[in-house]
């Protein structure tokens, strides 16, 4: 980093932002292989969040290697710089007073530790989007394990590059086996627990 570069301090805080947002920021990661239901648990809990009155944003995969990441492929290194430059996104998102949310593979432990060492105390909450790998590949949604297993698409995460399990998430969901709702209720009443969110608050409007 070039030493001329002076962080500028806003008069306008997080902890204003905060108040006057009526909740807490932090980043909610989901992990989890392709086709676990990241994205869809991630959106799922966006709208329950959205109805209690939280400012919320999803950072999907897919979407951002369209803008942000497009210039970014799937070798180890790639993914690092995929995940690093998310991480520094949502950090900003919750110093804006945002709740961040984000649905990546992020397959590798040290990238998903970066983010968390970002991040202040308390700010990062993993979610383990555990769907085997069998249930995944029968879901096939995008036909890309199909694919994979032909080895027509190199390096795809459960196939031919690893996918490292979160040793010690804040939460695991078992995505593959339980429904939508129950899913996005356990990390509702996470937060709740945590004291992040409050269940009864109803959104005035
Ligand atoms: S990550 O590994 O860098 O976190 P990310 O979540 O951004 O991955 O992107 C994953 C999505 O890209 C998958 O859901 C899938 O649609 C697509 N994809 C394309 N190629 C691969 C690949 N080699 N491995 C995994 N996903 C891939």
């Amino acid at each position: 980093m070039n030493s001329n570069i002076v962080w500028h301090q806003a008069t306008v805080t997080r902890q204003r932002r905060e108040a006057m947002n009526g909740h807490k920021s932090f980043i909610l990661w989901f992990t989890g292989l392709s086709g676990a239901g990241k994205s869809t648990l991630a959106h799922r809990v966006e709208d329950m969040l959205y109805d209690l009155g939280c400012r919320t944003y999803v950072f999907d995969g897919d979407n951002v290697r369209h803008g942000l990441c497009s210039d970014l492929g799937f070798s180890i290194e790639h993914r690092s710089e995929n995940i690093r430059r998310i991480g520094e996104m949502s950090k900003l998102f919750v110093d804006a007073g945002v709740i961040a949310l984000t649905a990546f593979i992020s397959p590798f432990r040290h990238d998903r530790d970066l983010v968390r060492s970002l991040a202040a105390e308390g700010d990062f909450i993993e979610i383990y989007c555990n769907t085997p790998l069998d249930v995944c590949e029968q879901r096939d949604v995008k036909g890309l394990y199909q694919r994979a297993r032909r080895g027509e698409i190199p390096e795809f995460t459960g196939i031919s590059s690893p996918y490292e399990e979160p040793l010690n998430p804040e939460l695991t969901v078992m995505t593959g086996a339980q429904d939508l709702d129950s899913c996005a209720m356990q990390v509702l009443e996470y937060l709740n627990r945590q004291g992040k969110i409050s269940l009864t608050n109803q959104r005035s409007q």
